[in-house]
């Protein structure tokens, strides 16, 4: 027999049995509809041309259903803005863990930690970081929260009078500071020590890592990033927290007991003390935890003070209530209960994380079959995406005018008839944002201080505003702001 015939009956043999063993996936497009995409690449080519503007997505839920079926590369993607999957996907044991592809770009660029972790580790060491995040250590981290604010207000004093000029960079310095502070428990001044700005850009740049090598898997190899320089960053990066992490074990372990501290940095240590963690482990997670929250803070406040910028009756109305509880204006400080009473801050808040929620979606693997609550078998080894954007967006549940910017849709009346999953800007279920409370406080400390200091304008139209999938959503044009000091 010729060579070519044998060929092509092993070349189809192959392919039937590739065919056969991916028959549960085929399976799947007989119950959920959606784009089929180009053999083999699937629907990411729509995605690149469409420059990963998160509307494509809306387009596709618009045409096949809130709940679909799509292909990425022949992986197969439930994609869902029904608060009733989303509900199935994040309190499911099945789906508890971040999708591989993205856990090991992150694994590779920032280190073990929550955002990667799988399994018994992820467990064992959520619960022993929840206690960082609880209330009484939150409050510790108060007196960070107002000096980081007040230096973002005497920054903003600086560009007064400038003309527009994007907030952001000035916001990435202010989260940073924060989280390097509360995280690594160093003082202001240790952090103004440390905090360089060849440190900052290669902060900057991880993400930017991360994003490369979900897109290109190949990159997560160790060699393949060296060649390409992708790994002198996260080097940077290490060097630093190493050289922070050696002084205190160096110099005083026996003040780093959990007794006397909460935070993350002290929790590892007690861990590595007993050891029971690695030193890379402990490096890795304080990378996790401060990569987590400078993007996410640092893109809220902005959106906030965009969105009210563009909507001066809202910025008014905000104004008016931090003017009831800081009568005084110029330097106050925060403390908890005056945060209880800025309702209407809460509400910007929320519509501002419903439009713009920072990580658009949550992307999970199906580690064993399981149904969704509609009845359809999810086959192990699917990809599902809860669009929290779209979620948010979905005018069967925020009506005709999802898309626009209205705060009072958060009064409390309204709140109540809502699915408890139709807003979930810090995810739910057990794998949800460790830091949401955290990233309140903070952030509301900024705004209320800014806020009630400045008037905000803008040129910007709030129809130009494009958002754009990364890990953390970005918008395709930077928004510019004009600040004008307040008299009263
Ligand atoms: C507005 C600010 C923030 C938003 C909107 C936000 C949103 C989220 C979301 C949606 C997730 C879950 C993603 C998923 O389901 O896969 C998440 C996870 C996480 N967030 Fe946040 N986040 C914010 C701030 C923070 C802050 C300030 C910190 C830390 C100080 C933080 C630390 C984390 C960590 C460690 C995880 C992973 C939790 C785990 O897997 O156990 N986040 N965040």
């Amino acid at each position: 027999m010729p060579i070519s015939p044998i060929l092509c009956i092993a070349g189809l043999v192959v392919i039937i049995y590739f065919l056969w063993t991916r028959r549960r996936y085929y399976k799947l497009m007989l119950k959920l509809p959606g784009p089929l995409g180009l053999p083999f690449l699937g629907s990411a080519p729509d995605f690149i041309i469409n420059k990963f503007k998160m509307n494509q997505r809306t387009m596709y839920m618009d045409k096949y259903g809130s709940t679909l079926l799509t292909w990425i590369g022949i992986q197969p993607v439930i994609l869902s803005r029904d608060p009733k999957i989303a509900e199935d996907v994040l309190t499911s044991p099945q789906c508890l863990h971040r999708t591989s592809r993205v856990t090991k770009a992150i694994g590779s660029v920032l280190g073990p930690g929550l955002l990667s972790l799988k399994g018994t580790s992820w467990i064992k060491r959520r619960k022993l970081l929840n206690a960082s995040f609880k209330q009484n250590v939150l409050l510790s981290f108060l007196s960070i929260f107002n000096a980081e604010s007040r230096l973002l207000v005497s920054q903003i004093d600086s560009i007064v009078g400038q003309g527009e000029t994007d907030l952001l960079p000035q916001l990435v310095r202010w989260s940073f500071s924060i989280a390097h502070q509360t995280t690594l428990d160093i003082t202001q001044t240790e952090e103004r020590n440390l905090r360089t700005k060849a440190i900052l850009e290669s902060w900057a740049s991880l993400v930017n890592m991360i994003v490369i090598k979900v897109l290109i898997p190949f990159c997560q190899n160790n060699t393949v990033s060296n060649i390409f320089g992708l790994e002198e960053k996260t080097k940077k990066i290490n060097t630093h927290l190493s050289k922070i992490i050696d002084n205190k074990l160096l110099s005083k372990p026996e003040s780093y007991s959990v007794s006397t501290s909460k935070s993350v940095i002290c929790q590892l240590m007690e861990l590595y003390g007993k050891g029971k963690i690695s030193f890379e482990e402990i490096r890795g997670e304080c990378c996790n935890i401060i990569q987590a929250a400078i993007d996410t803070t640092s893109v809220t406040v902005n959106h906030n003070l965009i969105l009210l910028a563009m909507f001066p009756k809202y910025q008014e109305l905000v104004f008016e209530e931090l003017k009831g509880v800081f009568p005084a204006g110029g330097d106050f400080e925060v403390e908890h209960e005056d945060l209880q009473k800025l309702l209407y801050l809460d509400h910007v808040f929320n519509e501002t994380l419903r439009l713009f929620p920072p990580i658009p979606f949550s992307i999970r693997d199906a580690t064993e079959d399981f149904f969704l609550s509609n009845g359809v078998l999810v086959p192990k080894g699917v990809i599902l995406g809860i669009d929290i954007f779209n979620m948010h967006r979905n005018r069967d549940l925020w009506g005709h005018d999802a898309d626009s910017f209205n705060p009072d849709r958060f009064l409390a009346v309204d709140d109540r008839q809502r699915h408890p999953y139709a807003f979930i800007p810090f995810s739910k279920g057990r794998r949800n944002c460790i830091g949401w409370k955290y990233a309140q406080i903070s952030i509301k400390i900024a705004l209320a201080r800014v806020l009630r200091n400045f008037t905000i304008t803008t040129t910007f139209q709030y129809k130009d505003l494009v958002s754009v999938d990364n890990i953390v959503m970005k918008l395709n044009k930077p928004p510019l702001l004009n600040f004008k000091r307040r008299t009263s």
